[in-house]
């Protein structure tokens, strides 16, 4: 009786520990514990493995919460420490995953300067040649100057590198991005069911997001990220789409969903098979926030040949409406595509651009189309 429990507990405990990397942040991935007094030099960081669990290489600084940048306060999300890469510099670490499996890196970012700032993101090794995501840093969508952004890969092998590099060259070699909190999550590939043809059309499935913060997770588009980290959809879009989480927003039913942020250049799409001449009908919501992002909002759905537009009056309060959409197949491929019509931008004068949030989409084939019409 006695051994067996003991056997559990050190189930329990194995389990724990292989799952940690899988879902959830990196061994000392918000960068709490730091390099030793003599391994730091003011804030720089002087040896290349000050930082436990980390390789660094460049001008990197470790920041304290708190910390002046000028007449600027350096604020660090979670915990008390953070890192910052200057010109050219990256961090790195080893992850033990499952090859062949889907996996998307979340972390939080903010810029410290007025330049335009980058961060490329990358895994090796990797069979994909230039498989790797430049993210641009200059639109700030968040209030506090923070935000997340999420980048998926398939891991070739079971050990894998995770590099974190500023391209930059700015004059202020001290210029760059801060980076908090990385995190990592196994991605599930949803299957299509009976009762929707698309994959993943509630959004359930997706990035890590941290949960104590407020500012969901941006998701690249597909030109920094071909693999993308929520699963089934492609942003096909010059910007990121958002997505977030019922418990920071409201998300009209579910516990996820996709603010289309940045109007028609938030966009994303799926590819579902689809028979000739046959009718399928598109059902979603389509709501708001409730975080100050208030006016007039649309929603325009493309299929086939056909479109349409969903028009939604935002009080910034939370809320939504369901909208159907009927269209006929003309090929056996047909790529659906959801697009915000107008930029808004939240009213707290943050100048974030917001959007209306999209929710719940189904999709179903039907054999008696009038009913529908
Ligand atoms: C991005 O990082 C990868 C891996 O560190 C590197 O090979 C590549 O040259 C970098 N790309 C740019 C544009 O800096
Ligand atoms: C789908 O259509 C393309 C071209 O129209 C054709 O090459 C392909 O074989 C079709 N696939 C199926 C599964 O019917």
């Amino acid at each position: 009786m006695y051994r067996a429990a003991v056997l559990l507990v050190t189930l329990c405990i194995s389990w724990h520990v292989a799952l940690s990397v899988t879902d959830g942040l990196l061994p000392n991935g918000d960068f709490e514990l730091g390099p030793k007094p003599s391994e730091i030099k003011g804030t720089v960081v002087t040896a290349n493995n000050a930082i436990p669990n980390w390789e660094i290489s460049g001008f990197v600084e470790y920041i304290k919460s708190g910390q002046k940048q000028g007449d600027m306060l350096l604020v660090v999300p979670a915990g008390a420490h953070a890192v910052r890469l200057g010109n050219e510099a990256s961090i790195k670490q080893k992850v033990m995953l499952t090859q062949g499996k889907f996996y998307s890196i979340t972390f939080n970012v903010a810029r410290t300067c007025a330049q335009e700032e980058k961060l490329n993101v990358s895994v090796s090794p990797n069979s994909e040649p230039q498989d790797w995501g430049i993210l641009p840093m200059q639109t700030m969508y968040s209030s506090n100057g923070w935000d997340a952004y999420a980048w998926a890969f398939q891991a070739d092998v079971p050990e894998v590198e995770i590099t974190l590099h500023n391209p930059g060259v700015e004059e202020d070699a001290a210029c760059g991005p801060l980076i908090d909190s990385v995190a990592l999550k196994l991605l599930s590939n949803p299957k299509r069911t009976k009762d929707n043809l698309l994959k993943n059309g509630n959004f359930e499935e997706g990035p890590y997001m941290f949960p104590n913060t407020d500012w969901g997770v941006l998701v690249p588009p597909n030109v920094e990220d071909d693999h993308c980290p929520i699963p089934g959809w492609i942003v096909d879009s010059l910007k990121a789409v958002k997505y977030i989480d019922s418990d920071h927003f409201a998300a009209p039913k579910g516990k996820r969903a996709v603010e289309l942020l940045a109007g028609k250049e938030s966009s994303i799409s799926q590819i579902v098979k689809t028979e000739i001449n046959k009718i399928y009908v598109l059902t979603f919501n389509v709501g708001d926030t409730g975080n100050s992002c208030v006016g007039s909002m649309a929603v325009e759905v493309y299929a086939a040949k056909d479109r349409t537009q969903v028009p939604y009056k935002s009080t910034g309060k939370g809320g939504f409406k369901s909208a159907k959409f009927v269209f006929k197949a003309i090929s056996n491929r047909t790529r659906i595509t959801f697009l915000s019509s107008f930029y808004t931008m939240k009213s707290d004068n943050s100048g974030s651009l917001c959007g209306p949030v999209l929710e719940d989409v189904k999709l179903v084939s039907v054999r008696r189309p009038r009913r529908h019409l």
